[in-house]
């Protein structure tokens, strides 16, 4: 965390050099995003939402700096096309794995699988996101907004832990890498923690800045955990996006319509995943830790998320949450 201060305040952590990625040339399989090639063979990358949007240019580009990818996914379709996508801009076809982060068997299904072939993760991208017109719930009946974007990628990182400080050890760093957004602005009075699953009121945008608050919380306290094993995490906005997030599917026709038109003016897929590839293979980020990013650069997230108190009161109820739910639960 002070790694992190020192970075945002006058980006004096760019010296600490480390190894992970050898800046070589610049790699733009896309044609427009500006992340410096980073020589990324040898290590092992999970990227979850990765069928689409800033996932999927997230996991081509470092499938090109030379690393193997396993892209999640939770239509097996969708993964599939992704794959070959990603192999025909890259020619390294991606590992595809079963994940819907709605479902803590699939989670805990996703992880064994990923487990049984790779004892070693050097970088985990917590990047699958929703919004959603109505309140739902996942199979656990959590408010799925906060579900999927911080609860079960809460429960997918614990359950990765061990591979990535295995990573660390052996090879001297490992990253954790979550998407959140500067619309963690709007939750401005914070998490509702008398509310936390919207039932009392559901407005889809608040319950979304919330989940996005909370990917910066998670952040924050699981670097705090993770200090001196070599595993670093940091948090970023990856600006404003034409993917098919708030498409029509999940919000109202009015909202996606919205979208269409601003759509022009938004950063492509690959420009939005610019500050994600980023974090995840900059050499100089190597220690920097528990800081939250946009356009590459560090930056302040608002006043309430910064409070370490609040952090670790989510961190608490999440694990709360999670053991609540299984696997006695489950078993039951
Ligand atoms: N686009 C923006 O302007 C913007 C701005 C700030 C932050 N972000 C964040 O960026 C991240 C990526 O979003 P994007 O813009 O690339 O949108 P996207 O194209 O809609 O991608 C979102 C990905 O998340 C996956 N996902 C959704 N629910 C899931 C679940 N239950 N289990 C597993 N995967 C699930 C989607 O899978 P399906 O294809 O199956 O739905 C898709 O692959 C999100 O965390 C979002 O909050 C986006």
């Amino acid at each position: 965390m002070a790694d992190f201060a020192r970075h945002v305040d006058g980006e004096r952590g760019a010296g600490r050099a480390g190894s992970i990625g050898r800046a070589t040339s610049r790699f733009a399989p896309s044609g427009d995003h500006q992340a410096s090639m980073a020589d990324m063979n040898g290590k092992v990358v999970l990227v979850t939402g990765a069928n689409s949007g800033i996932g999927k240019e997230t996991a081509s580009t470092l499938a090109g700096f030379g690393a193997t990818v396993v892209i999640a996914a939770r239509s097996r379709t969708k993964g599939e096309q992704a794959a070959a996508e990603i192999e025909q801009r890259t020619g390294r076809r991606p590992e595809l794995l079963d994940l819907d982060l709605a479902s803590f068997a699939s989670i805990r299904g996703a992880a064994s699988s990923f487990l049984a072939r790779h004892p070693k993760l050097h970088v985990l991208v917590n990047n699958a996101g929703l919004v959603l017109d109505a309140r739902t719930t996942t199979v656990e009946g959590f408010e799925t907004t906060f579900g999927v974007n911080h609860l079960g990628h809460f429960l997918l990182t614990q359950l990765l832990l061990d591979a990535l400080k295995a990573a660390a050890r052996e090879d001297g760093e490992a990253r954790v890498v979550n998407v959140s957004s500067d619309a963690h602005r709007w939750a401005r009075r914070g998490i509702d923690w008398d509310d936390l699953q919207a039932e009392k009121k559901y407005a889809s945008f608040d319950v979304y800045a919330k989940s996005k608050l909370a990917n910066i919380y998670f952040t924050r306290a699981l670097a705090r955990r993770l200090e001196g094993t070599g595993v670093t995490t940091n948090a970023l906005h990856p600006g404003v996006v034409a993917t098919e997030f708030a498409s029509s599917e999940d919000m109202g026709l009015l909202t996606s319509f919205g979208f269409k038109l601003v759509r022009p003016f938004l950063k492509t897929p690959a420009q939005g995943a610019a500050t994600t590839i980023h974090l995840a293979s900059a050499p100089e980020l190597r220690g920097v830790t528990g800081g939250y990013f946009a356009d590459s650069k560090p930056k302040h997230p608002m006043r309430l998320a910064q409070d370490d108190t609040l952090a670790e009161r989510l961190w608490a109820i999440s694990e709360q949450l999670v053991a609540s739910a299984e696997p006695a639960a489950s078993a039951a």
